[in-house]
């Protein structure tokens, strides 16, 4: 049984605890694209103790002794960001080891000067900024792209990566220079990629052979989504998007395993809506409502700290990212945000130049002109954090959920009620639909 955790908004949506409540239950936990620009938080409780880990890189599965974690093919690699998180894990007690953490050989590196042309490219757009996480994802794609960039791989053999390293940095040094951005020093960095390679060599292998593999004699593989859907750079609003495929396609192609293999999917979306950078929001709210959800959602980038643009929950995106993705279930997180409220709204169309439509336009600057049509349902003002039946949930949440999957188009499969394992509603019923017949 394989399974994919995909965002199904604009990130955050809390993919790291439902990646983590999962994890015990499966074999191999598999990163497949992007990079250091997710922030994937769990939190774990030992000795009565809450601990809160922060993964950027290395898929969420690590903090579960025997499990393996694969960065896949399609995820770019900053190598200090790597060898800083793995020293991290091992300062907190965390088993980091090249039994438990596989890299592909096939993953392309993100290197200093990415980061700089990152910081310069992002400069030069002006008012039209991504508002990128500056960590070079967008530049190791774009090389990745144009046949030029460095793989993991290169780590493998230290006889041509300084050359490999020193003609590539060349290259990004003349176009930095022509960004106004500082060209960086060549010479360090060859002498870091000799650092580099003796500490995460014994990591790299082949990946797809080994997921490959290890699924045919049976082996379970978490397919661990970073961003979402709408930052997906096929289908989110381009180009206020990240530069992989964060939809289900790129689970197959980042990871090497074909679409029969992938068993379900289950798409992870919150109780309202955020998104982090610039590009189209229909439902933002703007106002003391915005950052009531910002506050007592704690809505800041678990990766660079901006605080979250807010807003109301997007049934046109959640429809489409059920499309998108063919989500067999949901997984609802961040509920308990909502207690407070009085009235709470639920965007079931666009209105367009005056026309109403229930799809997401292509075009980005259309979508930014879409007025959100609410529906406005009361709300429960009582607590739900901790609740682990939905039955125990106030009558008006649960009318809410109800209305949030009949917009979707998909079950909710999980509700989370608050930030530990333990507070999740957990529908077996739609599990064991999607062949998840687990004891959790
Ligand atoms: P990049 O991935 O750093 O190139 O950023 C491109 C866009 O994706 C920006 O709007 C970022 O804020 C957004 N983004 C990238 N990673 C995440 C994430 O993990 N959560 C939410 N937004 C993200």
């Amino acid at each position: 049984m394989n399974l994919a955790i995909i965002g199904a908004q604009w990130g955050d949506e809390g993919k790291g605890k439902i990646v983590d409540l999962l994890a015990p239950h499966f074999d191999i936990v598999t990163r497949y694209q992007g990079g250091h620009n997710a922030g994937h938080t769990v939190i774990i409780r030992r000795d009565g103790i809450d601990h809160k880990f922060v993964l950027h890189l290395i898929p969420s599965g690590i903090t579960h002794p025997g499990k393996i974690c694969v960065v896949g093919n399609g995820v770019v690699v900053d190598p200090r960001a790597l060898l800083a998180e793995i020293d991290e894990l091992r300062g907190r007690g965390i088993e980091v080891n090249h039994h438990n953490l596989l890299a592909s050989n096939r993953a392309h590196l993100i290197l200093p000067y990415h980061v700089a042309l990152d910081r310069a490219i992002e400069a030069s757009r002006g008012g039209n900024a991504v508002g990128t996480t500056m960590r070079g994802i967008g530049p190791a794609y774009e090389d990745k792209m144009a046949r030029r960039g460095l793989r993991a791989g290169d780590l493998t053999d230290p006889g041509t990566l300084a050359e490999k390293l020193a003609h590539n940095a060349k290259q990004a040094n003349r176009l930095l220079t022509m960004l106004g951005g500082e060209p960086i020093d060549v010479r360090q960095l060859v002498e870091d990629g000799e650092r580099w390679c003796e500490l995460l060599a014994p990591h790299i292998v082949d990946t797809t052979y080994f997921l490959n593999r290890t699924a045919r004699e049976g082996k379970a593989i978490l397919l661990e989504g970073a961003q979402a859907t709408m930052l997906d750079i096929d289908h989110g609003t381009y180009p206020f998007v990240t530069s992989s495929n964060s939809s289900v396609g790129g689970a197959c192609t980042g990871a090497g395993i074909p679409p029969s293999m992938i068993d379900c999917t289950i798409g992870v979306i919150k109780a309202y809506t955020t998104r982090v950078g610039g590009g189209p929001f229909p439902t933002e709210l703007n106002d003391a409502l915005g950052e009531h959800l910002r506050t007592s959602g704690g809505e800041y980038g678990a990766s660079t700290g901006r605080p979250r643009r807010t807003g109301w929950f997007d049934a046109v995106i959640a429809r489409y990212a059920v499309m998108v993705n063919g989500l067999d279930a949901l997984a609802l997180t961040k509920l308990d945000v909502l207690d407070e409220l009085d009235e709470i709204k639920i965007c079931v169309a666009y209105r367009i130049n005056g026309k109403e439509i229930d799809l997401v336009p292509y075009d980005a600057n259309q979508m930014a002109s879409a007025e959100p049509v609410y529906e406005t349902i009361s709300g429960w003002q009582e607590k739900t954090v901790g609740i682990s039946k939905f039955e125990d949930l106030p009558e008006r949440a649960q009318k809410y959920i109800n209305r949030l999957s009949e917009l979707s188009g998909a079950p909710f499969a999980f509700i989370s009620t608050g930030a530990e394992r333990n507070e999740t509603i957990i529908a077996k019923d739609v599990l064991s639909r999607c062949g998840l017949d687990l004891v959790l």
